[in-house]
Order: structure tokens, then sequence, then C-alpha cells
């Protein structure tokens, strides 16, 4: 064999590649930004990392991220400590483009989902993802249009029907978007605007997002009560516009239905069997977590000792703690606390335990889901865990202690899986002329650190992190590189 030079030299791991397939024992060479080899390498390197007794994989692929604005203000340490190299932001239909002519998304409480927001430098949507690119985030970022900044842009929050016009104009924002690169079309339908838009109105605009070879992505509109009308109308979107369906964080999310996701998941694969691509996603965690008054609206009647008050802006006090000990520290009846919290903080956040196991697992296991953290990256108060813990908790808890999946099936669902999905051409797995975005973990210590209590904290055992062929993460320590770019849909535009 001829002695290669390499610029880093990843010897001597178990490679699991993406795909699905069982480990190997082999060498990883990465040269630039590329890999240049997988094998027996015998070559020399500026670098060389010793992955005896590690795993080597591609770089997680986070496929629900809310870091729309975090890319440009933060350094993204969250995600990179997890082993994530590229996160999908603009879920949810919220981000922060287009924008309206004063600058502003016109979305009620973004930032509070979103963290603060940078000011605007771009309007429309292709010219945030140019600005996402200049900035030189530390890993890389896929972008999916939101609807409900675009509807916010054209119709305001007004709770009616689009007029044609307001139709066309929102049309022409989504294939904007689209053109420029976008991966796909994404609806929150619990949330303000894009809860007042119908059926028809989301059908038309993702015929614009298939004509782009885009997906559609969705909080559905009912994941309680009404779950299975919910995916039979991301069902009838795709098939009416012709393109495939995500259905995201897909959960049975109220007592009243748990043990649902039996029902919903044969749903799913009836439908593939009858030719529609849908797929969905998962956070391994029974709790969920979203503004306070999307929950109030969703839901009468919740057990105020299930819901954790996660960031409240103006009243600290009340964070980490239950609607139950608010409602005694304020002296009113627990039924109140989660209106007086929203009288404080219209925009306060909660942790809200509303999942079963069971169906979070039946979820989690099936071949057809991917993981996407749905971390809310905000700078204070006490987020759900899942911000710092997804991926190194699927792998920790559900492939080490419980072995509900193999190893390389749960990095299929972090890596090959959702790179399909969402057209990220050349990444999504360990081959030769492919990207170097690269994991290097530990299979007996990967474990979430972080907790409800304590959610700041970095997981265990994610040893190195490579973005673009630049090492960004090295035990437990971010460094300075920033090599993560904007991916435009099967390097489009
Ligand atoms: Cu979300
Ligand atoms: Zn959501």
């Amino acid at each position: 064999m001829s002695e290669q030079l390499f610029d880093l030299l990843i010897r001597g791991g178990t490679v699991v590649d993406g795909s699905g397939a069982a480990g190997l024992q082999a060498d990883v060479g990465v040269r630039g930004e590329r890999i240049a080899a997988i094998g027996t390498l015998d070559g020399r390197a500026q670098r060389v990392i010793d992955a005896t007794g590690l795993v080597i994989a591609p770089g997680f692929i986070d496929v629900h991220a809310h870091d729309d604005a975090a890319v440009l203000t933060s350094p993204m340490d969250f995600k990179l400590m997890q082993g994530v190299t590229t996160d999908i932001v603009g879920n949810c239909g919220a981000g922060v483009a287009p924008t309206r002519a004063d600058g502003s998304v016109g979305m009620p409480g973004v930032e509070i989902v979103l963290g603060p927001l940078p000011e605007a430098t771009w309007h429309t949507f292709g010219e945030y993802m140019d600005a996402v690119d200049a900035a030189h985030p530390a890993l890389n970022v896929a972008c999916l249009v939101p609807h409900g900044a675009v509807r916010a842009k054209n119709i305001g929050l007004d709770a009616r029907p689009a007029d044609e016009d307001e139709l066309r104009a929102m049309r022409e924002d989504v294939a904007e978007g689209m053109a420029a690169g976008a991966v796909g079309l994404s609806t929150g339908l619990i949330y303000p605007p894009g809860s007042f838009a119908g059926t028809d109105e989301i059908v038309e605009l993702a015929r614009v997002a298939a004509q782009h070879g885009g997906a559609y992505v969705s909080h559905i509109r009912n994941e309680g009560d009404h779950l299975m009308e919910a995916v039979q109308e991301a069902v009838t979107i795709g098939r009416e516009a012709g393109l495939p369906v995500q259905i995201s964080h897909h959960k049975a999310g109220s007592p009243a239905v748990w043990g649902k996701t039996r029902d919903s998941i044969a749903y799913i694969e009836e439908q593939r069997s009858r030719g529609l691509d849908i797929t969905f996603d998962v956070y391994p965690y029974t709790a969920a977590s979203t503004v306070l008054s999307a929950f109030a609206r969703a839901a009468e009647g919740i057990d105020p000792d299930s819901v954790i008050v996660a960031s409240v802006e103006k009243k600290r006090e009340y964070e980490g703690k239950t609607l139950t000990q608010i409602a005694q520290m304020l002296g009113v009846a627990p039924q109140d606390a989660a209106s007086r919290v929203l009288q404080d903080e219209p925009a306060a956040v909660a942790v809200f335990f509303l999942m079963h196991e069971d169906d979070v697992r039946r979820v989690l296991s099936h071949p057809l889901c991917m993981i996407g953290s749905d971390g809310l990256p905000s700078p204070t108060g006490k987020p759900h865990p899942r911000l710092y813990g997804t991926f190194p908790r699927v792998l920790g808890t559900y492939v080490r202690e419980e072995s509900l999946l193999t190893l390389e099936e749960a990095v299929r669902k972090m890596s090959g899986l959702p790179s399909q999905r969402f057209g990220l051409a050349g990444r999504g797995a360990l081959r030769k002329g492919w990207f170097a975005d690269i994991v290097v973990f530990d299979p007996q210590t990967v474990a979430d650190v972080a907790t409800y209590e304590e959610p700041r904290q970095y997981p265990a055992g994610i040893e190195y992190v490579i973005v673009n062929g630049q090492i960004a993460a090295e035990r437990g320590r971010q460094t300075a590189a920033r090599a993560g770019r904007l991916l435009r849909r099967n390097n489009a535009a």
C-alpha cells in the first residue's frame, strides 16, 4: 500500500458508516474538507487521532432545530458537543425570514422560541440563507421555509383565509426560498398565524415546494385528541401537492391518546405502501416543550403538576417550578397558575410531561423515524434538556442501556436517513470523497448529562467532532474552528 499524506487520520476505530450496515474496524483519512480514504491506512498525517475502542460515525444531522437565530449569534456549543454537524432550521413554521418591510418577522413570541434575534440584514429567505453562510457558523445549516413567517409577512395575524393576492405573494416567497436552496416548507399548525391557514392554503404553498424537489415538514394541527385527523391532513397535503411528508416530533401528546401511535404508525405505513413518501422524527423524552400559551389554548384542564415553567423573562423566580408550586407561591388555585404566569410574561416557555414512554419507544424504534432535538436555544432559564442531550441520550439510554436499537440503526437515524430525506448531497455517510463531517464517540460511556433541573450540561463520551474536515470539538471542548456552511438542497442554486 502506498504511503499517503493526510491532514487528519483517525486510527483504529469502529466505522459505523450511517447506512445501517454493521460497524467495521477501519481508519479514516481526511484531506481538506473531504474523506480521502477509509480502510487500513498506512500513511502520515498532520494530526492523528487514536480511536481505539471508539466509534467513528458520520456527524449527526439534527432534523428538527430551532437555531435560526442561534447559528448567527452563538457558538452552537450545545449542538456541536452532541456530535451534531448539521442543523436543519426553520421548523414548526417559525423562523426569522422572510421579514416585513420594517425588518421584523411579525410572529408573536418568536424570539422566545428561537432566542434573541439579531438585527435582520435580510428581507427575503434567500438573503437570510446568504447571511448564515457569511456568518461562518460552527456547524452546517440547512433551512426550511417557515410558513408562519411567510403568512405573518403577507397577512399579519389576521385569523382568516388568504385572498387571491395574498396567496400569490406567499407562493412567491416560498418559491424564492426554495430556489435559493431551502430543503422544504415547514408548518406549525398550532401556532398563530400558521394555525389560521386551512388545508387548501398549505396545499397551494406545498405545490411550490414540490416543484423545487422539497419536502413538507409539519408540526401537525393536533397531537392530542385529534392526532389521527392531524396526521391525515399532512397526508392529504403530501398527496395533493405531490411531495414527501415529514411529521415533526411525532407523539401521542396527552394521556387520553396514549397508545395511539400504534394507529398513527400503522396509518403511515399504509400510506407508504400506497406510494406516499412519508417519514417522521422524534426527540427521546416523555416531556414536550413550547410556549405556555400554545398549550393553554390546546388543552384546558392540564395537570398543573405535569408542567414545569422553563423560562419567564420577567419573572425569573418562576423558572424550574411546576404550576402547582407557582400557585402556592402566589396563593392562587393551581388551575389559575398558567394564566397568572402568562399575565406576567405572555411569551413564557414551559416543559410538559405529557407522553407515555411506550409511545416514545414505539416511534423512536421505527425504521422510518429520524432524530430531531426540537431544542429551544434560550440563553436564559432552564430549557428542556433535549437542547443539550438528545443525540447522546439515544446512544446511551436507548442503544447501550435498553437495547431498543442497534448502534448502527441509531446512527442511521441521525445521519444517512435524514441526508436522503433532505437532499444533503455528500453528507450523512462515511464514504470516500464525501464531506468530512465526523463524530468520534465512546459507545461505553456516551450519555446525556442534561436534566430538567440542570439542563445546561454537555454530554459524556463525545470525543471528537469534525465539521468539513476541521476539528470543531475535542474531548468536551469546542475549538475555535468555524467550518460550517449553508447547505443548499442537492447543491441547488
Ligand atoms: Cu419545533
Ligand atoms: Zn413543533
